[in-house]
This record gives C-alpha cells, sequence and structure tokens, in this order.
C-alpha cells in the first residue's frame, strides 16, 4: 500500500481523495484545535497531530515515520505574503510571514518522500513578478527533487465550482502526468438540487445542513438585485456604506458555483432566499454527506472553504499512484 503524510490537514480534503485512492495516512497535522476535531471523527484510524508544525521537531517526525517507506508528503501552506505585495529582491521563503512554506521544505527535506505535492492559490504563480516561483523550485531542485507547476479548474474535475488552484509537484524518479479534465461539467442544482428547500434557521435531519439566518436589511438588498435594481435604488438606512450591491448574489442553478472560500454569507441559493448551509457549501466541494463537520458554525464554514475538493484529491492521487507504479516497473535509477 502507498503511503501519504498530510502537512496542514484541515477538515481532510486532501486527505479525503488520497484515502479514496487507497493511500495509507502515516501522519497528519493540523494545529487548530475545531479543525482537529473534523479530521479525527471523519479519519479516525490515521495518527493525528495536533500541534503547531513549528513545534514538530525532527527528531519527532523520524519517530512518527518510524522507519515506514513514506512515498508522498502532501499539503497547502497558508502563506500570507500573497495577499501582500511580494517584497521586490528579497526571498519569498526567508520572508516571515511565509514561515509555513519553510516548515514544509524542512519535513520534505527530513522525511525524503518520493513524491511532494503543494497546493496553493493560483496567484502563487504571477507573485513577485514569477520570483516566487522560481526560488520555489530552485529550493526543491536543491534537494534532488524534479519540480513542475500547473494550475488546475475544479470544475474540469467533476467538482461543481470554478476553483483555479496551484499544484506544485516533485518527484524524485519517474514522470508526474496531470489528470485531464472530464468532459462533464457538474453544475450548482446538480449538486444540490436534491437538499431539502429550508426556511431561515430551519433545521433539517442531514448533519451540517442548517439554513443561515439573515437579517432583514440582508434579504431586502438580494431583493433589489433579484430584481435587477442597482445600489442607489437601495434605501438609505440599508445601503451598504461600502463595498458594493454587487457582493451580493445568487446562485446560478446552471453553472458551476463561484470558488467556495470562508465565507459565503452574500451568495444566495438559486431558488431560495438564505445563503446556502454548511452542507450545501460540502457538496460544492464533493465531500460526501456522511463526512460531518465539527466546532462552531464560522470554523465549518472556514474548513469548508479551505479545503481541496477531494474529487480533485482523488484525480491528483491517481495520478501519483501511476507515477509510482512506474518507479517500480522501471527499477531504481542505477546512477
Ligand atoms: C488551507 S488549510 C488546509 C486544507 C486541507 N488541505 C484540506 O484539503 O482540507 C490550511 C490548514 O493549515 C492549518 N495551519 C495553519 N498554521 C499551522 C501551523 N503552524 N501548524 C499546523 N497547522 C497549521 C490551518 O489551521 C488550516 O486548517
Amino acid at each position: 500500500m502507498k503511503t501519504y503524510i498530510d502537512l496542514f490537514a484541515g477538515a481532510g480534503g486532501m486527505s479525503l481523495g488520497f484515502e479514496m485512492a487507497n493511500f495509507k495516512n502515516i501522519f497528519a497535522i493540523e494545529y487548530d484545535k475545531e479543525i482537529a476535531q473534523t479530521y479525527a471523527r471523519n479519519f479516525p484510524k490515521n495518527k493525528l497531530i495536533i500541534k503547531d508544525i513549528q513545534k514538530f521537531t525532527n527528531q519527532e517526525i523520524i519517530e512518527c515515520i518510524d522507519g515506514i517507506d513514506v512515498d508522498v508528503i502532501v499539503g497547502g501552506p497558508p502563506c500570507q505574503g500573497f495577499s501582500l505585495a511580494g517584497r521586490i529582491g528579497r526571498s519569498f521563503i526567508e520572508d516571515d510571514r511565509n514561515y509555513l512554506f519553510k516548515e514544509f521544505l524542512r519535513v520534505v527535506k527530513v522525511v525524503k518522500p518520493k513524491i511532494f505535492i503543494i497546493e496553493n492559490v493560483a496567484r502563487m504563480l504571477s507573485h513577485n513578478k514569477g520570483e516566487t516561483m522560481k526560488e520555489i523550485i530552485s529550493r526543491f531542485t536543491k534537494l534532488g527533487y524534479s519540480v513542475q507547476y500547473k494550475i488546475l479548474q475544479a470544475s474540469d474535475y467533476g467538482v461543481p465550482q470554478k476553483r483555479r488552484r496551484i499544484f506544485i509537484v516533485g518527484t524524485t524518479e519517474g514522470s508526474f502526468n496531470y489528470p485531464l479534465p472530464n468532459q462533464k461539467i457538474v453544475t450548482v442544482k446538480e449538486a444540490i438540487g436534491d437538499l431539502p428547500f429550508l426556511k431561515s434557521g430551519n433545521v433539517s435531519d442531514i448533519p451540517n445542513h442548517i439554513a443561515m439566518k439573515h437579517t432583514e436589511q440582508m434579504l431586502t438588498k438580494m431583493s433589489y438585485i433579484k430584481n435587477g435594481g442597482n445600489r442607489s435604488q437601495i434605501p438609505e438606512e440599508i445601503r451598504p456604506k461600502t463595498g458594493d450591491i454587487r457582493k451580493y448574489i445568487r446562485y446560478s442553478s446552471e453553472k458551476p458555483s463561484v470558488t467556495v472560500t470562508g465565507d459565503m454569507r452574500k451568495i444566495f441559493h438559486y431558488e431560495q432566499n438564505r445563503a446556502l448551509t454548511a452542507r450545501e457549501l460540502a457538496r460544492l466541494q464533493t465531500f460526501p454527506d456522511t463526512f460531518i463537520f465539527e466546532g462552531k458554525s464560522i470554523s465549518i464554514q472556514q474548513q469548508i472553504g479551505n479545503a481541496v475538493p477531494p474529487l480533485l484529491s482523488y484525480a491528483i492521487a491517481k495520478k501519483v499512484k501511476e507515477s509510482l507504479r512506474e518507479v517500480i516497473l522501471n527499477g531504481p535509477t542505477v546512477s
């Protein structure tokens, strides 16, 4: 059985894809206790380290692996540096704001997996005029990896959502081919249309399927948009002081969803006057209904929004398997 480690595991979207492809988890690390509860509940057999990765020493990593051959390390290190302008001429990895990236590099250096996969926001590619990517490639190349990258669009892989993410893949032997797009696009209605009609505040017996409550103000703003109105038509007392009413939008039922993030309160159901429930958002991320999210509502929304859609992760995991198989078939490279 092929093995993997999940760094920055979150709720476990990435892990789920690898489990679906029959990879065995060696350990996962996540420091947020609420988020870790979700991971632990859905992956009870996996060893979950609940601690800040910076405090997870090289010695502890070696003990955790316990001599097992690690095939893959996956992870999406959150990098604050992307939301801010790059510092021209300065190292991205050495920038304090991107310390988690450095941690990923450290763990790869200690574990030496056959393959690593980093998932991140697509704008990583153009960050600092491309210098950031060059630096990342150079740092992993120095560790002995051949590095490639590609931006994948989730809706090309059966995910009912537009979500562009970069996947950086490093291999030691053999080749890795990114998964090819599926032909069929899944729409929002196909993904959530079977879930029951909910009135704001209603609770249904589907786990995590609780309608979010909306103020009358929000519903009124919505009704203007529904009727094709513009900002100046909204009564003064409820007009948003900053921002744009176009931020309040209604889903189209016939298209994939816009990118699911940690705050989807302003995007309404395609035919009901409410935002989506956590369960509906989880469907748009391709989590099965058996996957239960733990924690407060705000944390649950973040866990869902931060996740790699399991179906996209599965498409990648299958390709990783192919790559690992190729290494076995060809035997170790003779140097
Ligand atoms: C983008 S999310 C990962 C989502 C995950 N790959 C998935 O598919 O569900 C990043 C995660 O890293 C965790 N994290 C951030 N800083 C960390 C640290 N210093 N140590 C461990 N985990 C950390 C966050 O709590 C968050 O859950």
